[in-house]
């Protein structure tokens, strides 16, 4: 059978492309040599459940240990212990019956009533019939909340410090997005439940996943070359280490798409980078099961507070171990670079920003059917961002309070979502986060046109800074016209006050400053 590459749920070898999983988290080893208990925390669809499949393989294999996989996502929501722990006890044993060796043994039966006690009980009771040390793996930690995590990690940590005594798991780890501090953030009136001795001082290490390098993402594509003899090109590597930064679903997909769905398996075709850039817009568009559990969490409070700045340019002014910002970095949707928080690649900024602008354009459809700004091989990008200032002016009013659920990003949405809608299927916009500087530079491309846009939001009615960003950008765009979008958010002011456009010819440049 020809192998594949994944995009469903975990990787098994022989079955699919997949690079050494256990060589991505190389201190496993140690740790579970020297007993100790771990946490193992990465993004969504980041590999975490292929590790541990791997891992369970490793030591059954090795003849030291039994390993037991054991998911904890039945237990989602169920914050009383009472119910809480007999379904934790429940999902193991559900794992147990699956075992080779483990389902054979005699395990006396537990009384399920007794919540406090029950899964340390359940546990000692298996490794004292178990004949190797036993290794426990919780996939999906996470979903373990309120008082049914702290009667959850009490029970570890009781067996834990016991262990010299009384038979217990030599070795657990926790596994899901969330770091062990984190866990403590989903315990409500965490002071009086937690007393001193906390649970969670069992866990020794904690340990996450990162993403393919460029160098990992051409060696995993040379496994199907290797296979089929279809070659990736170069360049096509780069567009996947661009689009992607090695998140490791996304670079499985979009492989996918190039080779199953674009070239259908013709595998005399080279991959090349257009193809890359063509399935990524294809995903963008689909959006696919990950790609939409991932915008879900758009709509929650505690990821708005964080991306909206994001989306501005402003340096987000989060505490450094604030929860929200936190739970956004977990998520994987966004990342640290140099001090400032950004998308955690091209793909996710894409699909976040259309995502958020798609009511707005949506709307715009009905409200503007024809574009006559798109011409045979150009834009009129005058004319366009002309009719962008009267639609703001007024539109800004309802599309800020009812369409767009991120007000003070609403100016930058708006425009994106009016660009799109412009130059939906002949063009593309592509757009750079500027770090912490509070814009956003758009390039949109029609035909062989390239019109560089620096958004900028004006609040004080600040003087504007020369146009030295907007320059940058031109040069490093190759373009000689751009243009700088304002929005004056000063209160109270009138639209014929705001509403202006300057033009300015620097040297070889031009410049519009389109003040809206
Ligand atoms: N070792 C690996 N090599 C290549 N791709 C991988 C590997 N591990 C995971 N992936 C990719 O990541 C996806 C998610 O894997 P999974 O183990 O289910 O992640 P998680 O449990 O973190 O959600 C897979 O469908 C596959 O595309
Ligand atoms: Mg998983």
């Amino acid at each position: 059978m020809k192998r594949i590459f994944n995009i469903a749920g975990p990787c098994i070898p022989g079955e699919h492309y997949l690079l050494p999983t256990l060589a991505r988290c190389p201190e496993i080893g140690r740790l579970v040599e020297s007993k100790q208990y771990f946490v193992i925390h990465a993004a969504r669809q980041s590999g975490k459940t292929t590790l541990l499949n791997a891992l369970a393989d490793d030591l059954e294999k090795a003849g030291k240990h039994y390993a037991l996989y054991c998911s904890l996502e039945t237990v989602q929501g169920i914050g009383d212990p009472k119910e809480g722990i007999p379904a934790i006890i429940r999902a193991i044993q559900s794992n147990l019956r699956w075992h080779p060796a483990l389902k054979k043994m005699v395990v006396p039966a537990i009384d399920m009533s007794d919540y406090n006690t029950g899964l340390k009980s359940f546990l000692a009771d298996l490794c004292a019939a178990s004949a190797r040390p036993l290794v426990v793996l919780f996939d999906e930690a996470d979903c373990l909340s309120d008082q049914t995590l702290i009667t959850f990690l009490r029970q570890l940590r009781d067996g834990y410090v016991n262990r010299v005594r009384t038979p217990f798991p030599t070795s657990v780890a926790l596994v899901g997005m969330r770091n062990i501090r984190d866990y403590k953030a989903k315990i409500r009136g965490e002071t009086e439940t937690l007393g001193s001795a906390s649970p969670f001082n069992v866990i020794t290490e904690a340990l996450t996943l990162t993403n393919f390098t460029r160098t990992e993402i051409a060696a995993l594509y040379g496994q199907h070359t290797q296979d089929t003899g279809q070659v990736f090109e170069a360049a096509a590597v780069d567009r996947a280490d661009y689009w992607t930064c090695g998140q490791p679903w996304l670079v499985n997909a979009v492989a996918r798409e190039c080779v199953e769905k674009i070239l259908n398996r013709d595998f005399s075709k080279p991959v090349t980078a257009v193809l890359i850039d063509r399935a990524a817009e294809t995903i963008l568009r689909r959006r696919d099961t990950h790609i939409d559990s991932l915008l879900a969490r758009l709509t929650e409070d505690r990821v708005r507070r964080v991306m909206e700045p994001v989306i501005l340019g402003k340096q987000v002014s989060l505490d450094y171990l604030s929860d929200d910002r936190l739970y956004c970095l977990d998520l994987g949707l966004l990342k640290e670079v140099k001090g400032a928080l950004v998308p955690s690649n091209p793909l996710y900024a894409e699909v976040i920003l259309r995502t958020l602008s798609y009511g707005a354009q949506m709307e715009m459809q009905m409200m503007i059917p024809e574009t006559p700004w798109v011409k045979d091989d150009h834009l009129d990008m005058n004319g366009l961002l002309k009719a962008f200032q009267q639609f703001w002016r007024e539109n800004s009013e309802p599309f800020t309070t009812k369409v767009i659920n991120y007000p003070e990003a609403a100016p930058h949405l708006m425009l994106q979502g009016f660009l799109q809608r412009v130059i939906n299927g002949g063009g593309q916009i592509i757009r750079e986060f500027a770090l912490g500087s509070m814009r956003l530079d758009l390039l949109a491309i029609y035909k062989s046109g390239r019109y560089p846009i620096e958004i900028k939001l004006n609040y004080q009615m600040k003087s504007i800074a020369p146009h030295k960003q907007l320059l940058d950008y031109m040069d490093r765009t190759a373009t000689t016209e751009g243009w700088l979008v304002v929005f004056d958010r000063t209160p109270g002011k009138a639209w014929d006050e705001k509403i202006r456009w300057e033009t300015a010819e620097l040297g070889s440049w031009t410049v519009h400053t389109v003040w809206c």
